[in-house]
């Protein structure tokens, strides 16, 4: 077996901004991870605010320096969304994607004002939209039976009604390393074709519903940008026929990817990717005599992925024929990405991470399912049961896809900033489990 060549910065890169090595540990935001993880148990997931602050600045600055009119960041909550994380949007004025009533209620919860809520979702339910009425700015309307629901509900818009963006199925996906994380395939189950569109601005139009945009999201986690042009050119073709005009709203969706493992790393570029869309935008708009929309980006891992960390604590190693298998507190019930879709993550020791690394180690969960694995054969160094690993980049559809499966209680959500600690969201308790179960009677 050979000595690990790869040396520490390669995967601390993967971590967030504050991350140090002090004392041969791992410290966020001067916080020892090791004391953390005594005080509030395991699995602990921790998010450096530096790291969110960043991202958003990055994506803000972009958007000024390559974008001549107005543009907003539209936060994907679907990544992860608590109170919290909800009230620090509006520190810097992003809109919310919410998905449902469910999401609505935590943003408004969390004081993001309606003008600032955007609602999603495939298949809204009638109290879905009942929600989005109430609390939201904009609806982006998924297909012709749900344009129909709206007029329905509401046949006399009232002026506070949202205003409806339509979701354009642009037929190209971009190049994402799971088929189900893409969306903009000819086939997929998203948004509406050229023609359904045409159908419901007919429709729209004849009831005097305000249709003012188009959006599209193509796919999550690509880092090639090549087939956002197509798209664009697409939908500024139809913003043309639709003859928008004055004050009108694009969006090319999110799904900017960032490095889960250290063969991933550099990042790829925020500022390139903005780049890129706003030059497509201003020139395609420019041949097609159409006014510069207000252009909205709509990112959520490369916002908060990798502000993330997801500490564990080793319970058991096991070597099984040429295969060591190390048994930690959670897995799939807290994180379902590798289950679901084969996601491939790094990880380092919380103490020690320096150590020489000389085995090659798959990362396994509790629970009852063989597919109950976090990583798959990464080269790590020796570890005694009963220490701590962390796992980076895990601020983005970790939490928000996380379960009760075997019982399992959901962790502890910390925000580290500057020597301070603050709880987002308690451990889950056994109480918590009961809560919402009846007796047969
Ligand atoms: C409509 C929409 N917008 C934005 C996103 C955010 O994607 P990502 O977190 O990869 O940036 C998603 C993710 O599924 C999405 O469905």
């Amino acid at each position: 077996m050979h000595n690990s060549p790869v040396p520490i910065s390669d995967r601390l890169a993967l971590f967030p901004d504050s991350t140090r090595v002090q004392q041969d540990a791992l410290f966020i935001a001067g916080q020892d991870l090791g004391s953390l993880a005594d005080r509030y148990g395991t699995p602990l997931y921790v998010y450096d605010r530096l790291t969110l602050e960043a991202a958003a600045a990055d994506y803000q600055s972009a958007l000024r320096k390559y974008y001549p009119a107005p543009s907003h960041i539209t936060y994907a909550g679907k990544a992860f969304l608590c109170k919290a994380i909800a009230e620090w949007t509006q520190t810097h004025d992003l809109f919310v994607d919410c998905t449902g009533e469910g999401e609505i209620a935590i943003a408004v919860a969390g004081g993001v004002p309606p003008q600032n809520i955007l609602v999603h979702g495939v298949n809204k339910s009638i109290s879905d939209l009942q929600a989005a009425v109430q609390y939201a700015g904009t609806i982006v309307v998924d297909n012709t039976a749900e344009l129909q629901r709206i007029h329905n509900l509401f046949p006399n818009p009232e002026l506070r009604f949202p205003g409806l963006w339509f979701r354009l199925l642009p037929g190209v996906a971009v190049s994402t390393h799971h088929s189900h994380t893409q969306t903009g395939q000819y086939d997929s189950k998203f948004g509406m074709t050229r023609e359904e569109i045409m159908q419901a601005v007919q429709m729209s139009k004849s009831v005097n519903l305000p249709v003012n945009g188009i959006h599209f999201h193509q796919g999550s986690n690509f880092r090639d940008p090549e087939p956002l042009i197509p798209a664009i050119d697409m939908a500024l073709d139809l913003a043309k026929e639709i003859s928008f005009r004055g004050e009108w709203h694009f969006c090319p969706g999110g799904g900017w990817s960032v490095a889960y493992h250290e063969d991933e790393v550099p990042n790829p570029s925020i500022e390139s990717y903005v780049r890129g869309i706003a030059e497509a935008v201003i020139e395609g708009c420019h041949q097609r005599g159409l006014d510069l929309p207000h252009l909205h980006l709509e990112p959520g891992r490369s916002l908060i992925g990798r502000a993330g960390v997801a500490i564990y604590r080793v319970g058991a190693v096991k070597q099984r024929g040429d295969k060591t298998w190390w048994l930690v507190d959670g897995g799939m019930a807290d994180n379902p990405r590798h289950a679901l879709y084969g996601a491939r993550y790094s990880c380092l020791t919380v103490a020690g991470p320096g150590r020489e690394r000389n085995e090659r180690v798959s990362i396994g969960g509790p629970y009852c399912e063989s597919g109950d694995v976090l990583i798959e054969d990464l080269l790590m160094p020796k570890v005694e049961e009963g220490e701590l690993v962390a796992i980076p980049v895990a601020g983005a559809y970790q939490l928000s896809m996380s379960s009760n499966y075997n019982g399992a209680r959901r962790p502890e959500v910390l925000m580290l900033e500057a020597g301070r600690a603050t709880s987002m969201i308690r451990r889950e308790t056994t109480d918590d489990l009961l809560r919402r179960d009846l007796p047969l009677g």
